[in-house]
């Protein structure tokens, strides 16, 4: 078998946000936002929850469904780009505490809305030559948190929530790599690395003191910029390509794939997405009515709701992709579970 995705699990805040309960405090409309993004609500992180908590119940809903037990686990490997500390220690490893998967390795990884996508690469090598462990690969987003709330071009776009996976292996050391159906591209173009964008980090310089030591830093609290129409031209063009490139890779097109899974940004991305492929819409996974864009979450909580819905069945010939900050983009082709 190789491998293989051997459970799936989500987790969405039972809070909710419409948009008409943004609308009561900002200038803009149910209307405006569902015809510009194909979103109604969102999730919203309540009292106590956290990045790491909304993740750590993704994986025990994942390892439920994969029938493994903590001390199985291996590898946890976090894509977030709302840590609950900023920037250390990782999410990962307050996950590792919450879930009792002693001594597992532990590591967030920084690759915005791609970054489950990158993830899942990651782990993908780990099983591959440590097949006696599990890997748990989470997405998981806080970003109603880091949201400027006055800002209506970019507050309403965002959700939050976590979705994970369980991956297994069962090959010896290094055999399941030359054994794999599945096909992944990891890319980026930092050219573009302000359109999307949180300060914070060591690029402000902090005032130097008279003995040429930098003064106290403030504590960082900032909100996320988006230069919205430049990351939709590239979204689109990105998502295409991608998908297409995978297929082309592996000698087919993309009429032969039973479904995409993309980064829920905004639906209109998608539907030009589906028409750039020649693919029917029904093909691709959408639930940013309800979930709004959770960024590293939004692939994992597809699949996770597509295993459980049973639209996702086992030898389907699938693709996730996604992009985002950086900027960065990813895809991969599988046959479900198999990677
Ligand atoms: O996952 C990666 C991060 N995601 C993204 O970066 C999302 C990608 N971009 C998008 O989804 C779209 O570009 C947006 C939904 C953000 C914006 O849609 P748009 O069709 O590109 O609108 P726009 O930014 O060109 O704005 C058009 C108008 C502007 O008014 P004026 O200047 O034409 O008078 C905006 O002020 O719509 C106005 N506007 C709004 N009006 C009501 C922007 N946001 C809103 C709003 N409600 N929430």
């Amino acid at each position: 078998m190789g491998i293989r995705i051997l459970g799936t699990g989500s987790y969405l805040p039972p809070k909710v946000v419409t948009n008409d309960d943004i609308a009561k405090s900002l200038d803009t409309s149910d209307e405006w936002i569902f015809s510009h993004t194909g979103i109604h609500s969102r999730h919203v992180a309540g009292e106590g929850e956290t990045t790491s908590t909304m993740a750590a119940e993704a994986a025990r809903r994942a390892m439920d469904a994969a029938g493994v037990k903590p001390e199985e686990i291996g590898l946890i490997v976090v894509a977030t780009s709302t840590p609950d500390y900023n920037p250390f220690p990782a999410t990962a490893c307050v996950v590792q505490s919450l879930l009792g998967c002693s001594g597992a390795g532990a590591f967030d990884l920084q690759a915005a809305c791609s970054g489950f996508i990158y993830a899942l690469e990651q782990a993908r090598g780990f099983v591959n030559f440590y097949p006696d462990r599990k890997a748990l690969v989470i997405g998981a987003e806080c970003l109603t948190r880091i949201l400027d709330w006055t800002d209506r071009s970019s507050c309403i776009l965002f959700g939050d929530g976590a979705g994970a996976v369980v991956l297994g292996n069962d090959e010896p050391p290094g055999v399941a790599s030359t054994k794999t159906t599945a096909h992944t591209i990891l890319g980026a173009d930092g050219k573009g690395a302000h359109f999307i964008t949180r300060e914070g980090g060591t690029r402000i310089p902090l005032p130097l003191e008279p003995s040429g030591i930098p003064g106290k830093p403030e504590p960082a609290v900032s909100s996320l910029t988006l230069m919205g129409h430049d990351v939709f031209v590239f979204a689109v063009k990105t998502l295409s390509k991608v998908a297409g490139d995978l297929c082309a890779r592996l000698g087919t097109t993309p009429e032969t794939l039973d479904r995409v899974f993309a980064h829920q940004a905004n639906g209109r991305i998608i539907e030009a997405t589906a028409r750039r492929m020649k693919l029917p819409l029904e093909k691709f996974w959408l639930n940013l009515q309800t979930t709004a864009n959770t960024s590293a979450a939004s692939v994992p909580i597809s699949l996770d709701q597509a295993v459980r819905s049973g639209a996702l069945k086992d030898g389907m010939k699938i693709v996730m992709v996604g992009f985002g900050a950086g900027l960065t983009y990813a895809g991969t082709y599988c046959e479900w579970p198999n990677l």
